[in-house]
């Protein structure tokens, strides 16, 4: 009723109260904060709104999110950009070799670094800071996908020193699905284009990349409640737990001659996302006997280098379901 009303004069001006949260909790100013409906539409607003020219290349790893990857590959045969992705071992070594990675790969071709902070299939996270160091030193710019990143472990965006970093707010922070942030480093507003056409008077301003039309403010309002209900947890206490969860099955899987443990257990390195594959074993089965036995939905992951089981405990799994997951696992592959 009164959408007119409601919408301009009521709703968008408490939207405002999400931005400022979001803002606060990742440590940059609000006028650096875009509200998007997820992280695909966050990054991809920094994928297309760059200016590249033919032959300007995006350097990534092969391991990033497809959606993301895809968004290069489109702007390969629509601009005749040049994508590189490199490669990684897993479990990943350390934080020095992930970087000498990315800094051998460096061509006086590349324009962008684009990394994940922490990847959603074996939960590595990366040393974003260096690579980011590095790049700005080079004149490059990066965009870092903070899907999974933000809220599962405390963040300051501000400490990274990336021009872009995208984040799905409805993932760990446990906003309704649907909501996203973009943070754009204030120097980098002006040559970004938004997906959505903005006036030339909204050049500079971050609000440019928020024009969707009409909107569902009542998802973006409630941001301020998940937020709320994390800080209450305490983002330490929160990392710590997920850890914990993350280390507590893998003790009991990683002594199975049949599991390989994929995600490097360092403590800077991984957080509450880890993934094993199996020696000798099809995961295709023991996915199907955790599902229709057990009733334990876990995600398992095909990649061309190697095939895993992405284990993902949250603040609401207990230590009980964890040790009946671990149970699971090694009665069934007893017989696989
Ligand atoms: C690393 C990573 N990036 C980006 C995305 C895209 O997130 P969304 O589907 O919420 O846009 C995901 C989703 O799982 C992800 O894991």
């Amino acid at each position: 009723m009164g959408p007119f009303h409601t919408m301009i004069r009521e709703l968008d001006p408490r939207v405002q109260s999400a931005r400022q949260m979001v803002a606060d909790l990742a440590g940059v100013g609000v006028d650096e904060i875009a509200l998007t409906r997820n992280s695909s539409e966050a990054l991809e607003i920094a994928q297309f709104g760059l200016n590249l020219k033919p032959g300007d290349e995006v350097l990534t790893t092969n391991q990033d999110y497809p959606r993301m990857l895809e968004t290069y590959e489109q702007r390969v045969r629509r601009d005749g950009i040049k994508l590189t992705q490199i490669s990684f071992p897993v479990p990943a070594i350390s934080h020095d070799d992930l970087y000498d990675r990315f800094a051998k790969a460096v061509t006086p071709q590349t324009k962008v670094i684009h990394l994940c902070h922490i990847t959603n299939r074996t939960g590595l996270i990366f040393p974003v800071r260096r690579i980011c160091d590095m790049a700005q030193a080079k004149g490059i710019i990066t965009i870092v996908d903070g899907a999974h990143a933000f809220s599962q472990f405390p963040i300051n965006v501000s400490d990274l020193n990336c021009d872009f970093y995208g984040v799905s707010l409805h993932k760990w922070t446990f906003a309704p699905v649907g909501t996203g942030f973009l943070y754009v480093r204030k120097s980098r507003i002006k040559e970004t284009w938004p997906l959505m056409s903005g006036t030339e008077r909204q050049d500079a301003v971050i609000r440019k990349f928020e024009g969707i039309g009409t909107y569902p403010a009542a998802n973006f309002l409630s941001i301020c409640e998940a937020i709320t209900f994390n800080q209450n947890i305490g983002l330490d206490r929160k990392a710590e737990r997920l850890r914990y969860l993350r280390e507590r099955w893998t003790d009991q899987l990683a002594s199975n001659p049949k599991v390989k443990i994929l995600h490097n257990s360092t403590p800077d390195m991984a957080c509450g996302i880890g993934m094993f594959a199996l020696n000798g074993a099809d995961p295709a089965k023991l996915n199907q006997a955790l599902i229709n036995k057990h009733r334990i939905y876990v995600a398992l992951m095909p990649h061309s280098e190697y095939t895993g089981m992405r284990i993902t405990p949250s603040v609401y799994t207990t230590v009980e379901e964890i040790d009946r997951f671990a149970r699971a696992v090694n009665t069934e592959l007893k017989t696989l």
